[in-house]
């Protein structure tokens, strides 16, 4: 069965307590069964988080040889890691990066996404439907191989 991984960073499982003004009430558990919505019959879901960037780079490296595609919103790595880039750059799969608020509409240190030189597709300020777009867009991805 095809799986799609979708793979949170730091503090994104504080979604609906941290800072509802930006990031809103919704919690991670919506945002997956926004996501499992999304999918087509015979589509699986592997949902992760993780506040620790190797155990993002790890997801990555199991996505390799499991994903159909990876919808990834990795928080504050975002802007700081090559790790996770690089381990995104030896995925072959759809990637479509996910932020839940208009990062180019925030501080300047938001603006900048290491993920983005390798994502398929990136996707900001739409809140928690952001990913179920993700989702959608790796599906038909797949469908036009
Ligand atoms: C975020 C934006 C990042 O700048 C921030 O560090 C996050 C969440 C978003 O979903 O809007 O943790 O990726």
């Amino acid at each position: 069965m095809p799986t799609i991984y979708l793979l949170n960073g730091p503090n994104l499982n504080l979604l609906g307590k941290r800072q509802p003004e930006i990031y809103g009430s919704e919690t991670l558990e919506d945002v997956e069964c926004l996501c499992r919505d999304a999918l087509p019959e015979g589509w699986d879901l592997r949902a992760l988080q993780s506040n620790w960037e190797g155990q993002l780079i790890d997801w990555t490296h199991e996505a390799r040889d499991h994903a159909a595609g990876i919808v990834i919103n990795p928080g504050a790595f975002t802007h700081t890691s090559v790790a996770i880039l690089d381990a995104l750059n030896a995925y072959e799969g759809p990637v479509i990066e996910v932020h839940i608020s208009n990062v180019h509409k925030r501080e300047s240190f938001r603006h900048h996404s290491y993920v983005s030189s390798r994502a398929d597709g990136v996707i900001a300020g739409l809140g928690i439907e952001g990913y179920a777009a993700g989702v959608r867009r790796v599906v038909a991805m797949e469908a036009k191989k």
